[in-house]
């Protein structure tokens, strides 16, 4: 948990939109550290708040919504949780870059924001809440569920999104949640959904915490822990089925690695079939590290697999490695750019030691083996289907 204080002195919405960066997530002239979806949540939630309003946000993407309640709502104090590491890390050096300051941990009367894992510290007595809709459906359902059961009765709940990645399934989830989902008018191509009237957690919905859901998957013979926002849900992803035939000829490494580890599927296969390697899997989302953590424990691997949520690999020593497995990323959110495979190669190469492999799967179409080959060294086409590719690069002295 990270805690800062010092509210910005109060600034204009363009000023503090106008500063925001997406770093350390990749950057590009044509990706955006905010969209209009967290202004109107902004503008929406302006005649609801007073500076000592329990406000939460959730799926800030880069602090858009955190420093703009801090910064021109004159909120006090914001709780927020966002899935990924790198989200995070932005909204930290976002703040920096308007000047905040980190604050004490223990300070409780603190001015700023508290950066929290989905559940009851984020949302207990919470009046507002507002959100940045999830991709998915069971993603928002566990949100729905926490903010219903964790925050003050009373809440309201500020869901935004982009209309053409909005559905009426998203209503109906909602309405799973709270009595009251009344969609709100649309503006510049976003619109809102107000919940409220949170309902009761029912028996069949207590949850002790945050748990993923575990299903069987028969063509591996394998039980795979899913949360909702996490990559394929508990399925197996047909590029990661195509890289799993090579498992039998992949090496015997002391120390592997999936990276962009989703559901840990990877981690968890290799770690069944090699019996002497310790393997690490590792991705941006905590959803995904959660996940990944559930899949090791309900196949009995838990001792041999370490989850850990890092922006590619940052916190992984260099040259620790013999093998990185990859199913890299080509959807930034809901753009679509290289980017982020790219920045996952470049990591492959930094914590491989030399002679050590990275085994990758990608769409036919994209043109990876040169990049491969510059950034990890020698690569080869190892198998290829009329969809993927399989290609092994191996790490140059
Ligand atoms: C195509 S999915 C593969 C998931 C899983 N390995 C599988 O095969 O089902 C790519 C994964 O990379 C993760 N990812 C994207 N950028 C990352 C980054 N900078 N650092 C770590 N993980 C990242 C995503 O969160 C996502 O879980």
């Amino acid at each position: 948990m990270t805690r800062w204080q010092e509210p910005v002195a109060q600034n204009s919405l363009e000023d503090i939109f106008g500063t925001l960066r997406r770093h350390p997530d990749v950057e590009a002239p044509n990706l955006q550290a905010w969209d209009a979806t967290d202004r109107l949540l902004l503008e929406a939630a302006a005649a609801r708040l007073t500076p000592d309003t329990r406000l939460a946000v959730i799926g800030d993407r880069y602090g858009a919504l955190t420093l703009g309640a801090l910064g021109t709502l004159g909120v006090r104090r914001v709780r927020v949780h966002e899935d990924l590491i790198t989200g995070e890390r932005a909204l930290r050096n976002n703040a920096a870059a308007l000047g905040l300051a980190a604050a004490d941990p223990g300070a409780v009367d603190a001015t700023g924001f508290d950066q929290l894992a989905l559940g009851e510290e984020l949302l207990s007595g919470a009046g507002t809440v507002l959100l940045q809709l999830p991709r998915t459906l069971a993603e928002l359902d566990e949100i729905a569920d926490a903010v219903a059961r964790h925050a003050a009765p009373d809440v309201v709940l500020l869901a935004g999104g982009r209309i053409k990645h909005m559905s009426l399934g998203m209503n109906a989830v909602l309405a799973r949640h709270f009595q009251t989902v009344q969609p709100q008018l649309a503006t510049q191509k976003s619109r809102i959904i107000m919940a409220s009237g949170a309902r009761p957690a029912t028996e069949a919905t207590e949850a002790p915490g945050w748990r993923p859901a575990v299903e069987h998957l028969d063509e591996l013979d394998l039980d795979v822990a899913a949360h909702g926002a996490v990559f394929a849900g508990a399925k197996l992803d047909i590029g990661t089925r195509f890289l799993l035939t090579f498992l039998p000829e992949m090496p015997q490494a002391r120390h592997a690695i999936d990276l962009g580890c989703g559901t840990g599927i990877l981690a968890a296969m290799y770690a069944r079939q090699n019996p002497g390697a310790r393997v690490t899997a590792t991705d941006r989302s905590a959803a995904a590290v959660a996940s990944a953590q559930g899949t090791a424990r309900a196949n009995g691997l838990e001792d041999r697999i370490t989850a850990l949520q890092d922006d590619a690999m940052s916190t992984v020593p260099a040259g620790s490695a013999g093998l990185v497995l990859l199913n890299p990323p080509f959807h930034l959110g809901a753009s679509v750019h290289a980017g982020a495979g790219i920045k996952l190669f470049e990591a492959a190469a930094r914590v491989l030691a030399p002679g050590g492999e990275l085994w990758t799967v990608f769409n036919r179409h994209l043109q990876y083996l040169p990049t491969l080959g510059r950034l990890v060294g020698p690569t080869t086409v190892r198998g290829s289907n009329p969809k993927f590719t399989v290609a092994v690069s191996t790490r140059r002295p």
